[in-house]
């Protein structure tokens, strides 16, 4: 699969590439199926895509009422607490636009992991139920190690490939998280890896370059195999790719 690569020139282009991307998505979905299902991805890289998608030039552009957001993972912690994914897009995103509240499916991370994971995929099996694709949209962030969502290096949920959500253990973080399995992520209808940084360029080469033998980075079996896939880049992610 040959991915769609977008190298932003600055930090403000490669926040308004990742908008549009957003935007495109959205009105494509709405259009083809009078609604749009959109998966967040987690840490800190979206957060000021996520600011600027709730600001009314762009939040306008979305048919809220017919949005439904998701999560590709969370931590194992409560909703108020500094390193929940849902707490950091509800306060740079959900605050901000008319979204129903029962449109957002937040991974209840306060539970035991397991009651978390079983919790989501029965949402998300009774929402998508009968569909042969689930998510019009996924974002996707990077890790150094080359993890994505919570699928971690030497993790149990790289080997889950019935199930959609999976808790798991991430040896590197020594913690539990919750997270889309590879079979949820490689069903969606479009993937964007939202990337930037130069501590990810080795592994963004990697990956964009060689992912069918990549296979130490989880992120390569999305790279390698999901058939619609884009990377939004800003200059430091993209500096190792050759011309
Ligand atoms: C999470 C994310 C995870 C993240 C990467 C990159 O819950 O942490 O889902 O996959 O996208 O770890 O994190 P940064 O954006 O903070 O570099």
């Amino acid at each position: 699969m040959t991915p769609n690569v977008l190298i932003a020139s600055s930090t403000q282009a490669w926040i308004d590439e990742s908008i549009q991307s957003i935007l495109q998505a959205s009105s494509q979905a709405i259009f083809r199926r009078g609604r749009f299902s959109l998966v967040l991805s987690g840490g800190s890289t979206p957060r000021s895509i996520y600011q600027e998608l709730a600001e009314p030039k762009n939040a306008s552009q979305i048919d809220w009422p017919t949005t439904y957001i998701l999560w590709g993972d969370e931590r194992s912690v409560p909703p108020d607490h500094p390193d929940s994914n849902y707490l950091m897009a509800k306060q740079a995103l959900l605050d901000h636009v008319p979204v129903p509240p029962e449109n957002v499916f937040r991974i209840r991370g306060e539970l035991s992991p397991q009651n978390a994971a079983e919790e989501y995929e029965e949402q998300i099996k009774t929402f998508f139920q009968n569909q042969e694709k689930y998510f019009d949209l996924v974002l996707l962030g990077l890790g150094g190690d080359g993890h994505t969502a919570s699928l971690f290096p030497e993790s149990e949920a790289l080997s889950e490939n019935q199930g959609w959500v999976a808790p798991t253990y991430a040896p590197s973080q020594q913690a539990w998280r919750i997270t889309l399995t590879y079979p949820a992520l490689l069903s969606s209808r479009q993937a964007i890896f939202l990337v930037s940084g130069a501590g990810k360029a080795k592994v963004v080469k990697q990956l964009i370059q060689d992912p069918q033998n990549s296979n130490q980075y989880p992120a390569a079996k999305i790279a390698a195999n999901h058939e619609n896939l884009t990377w939004v880049l800003d200059q430091e992610a993209a500096y190792l790719l050759s011309a």
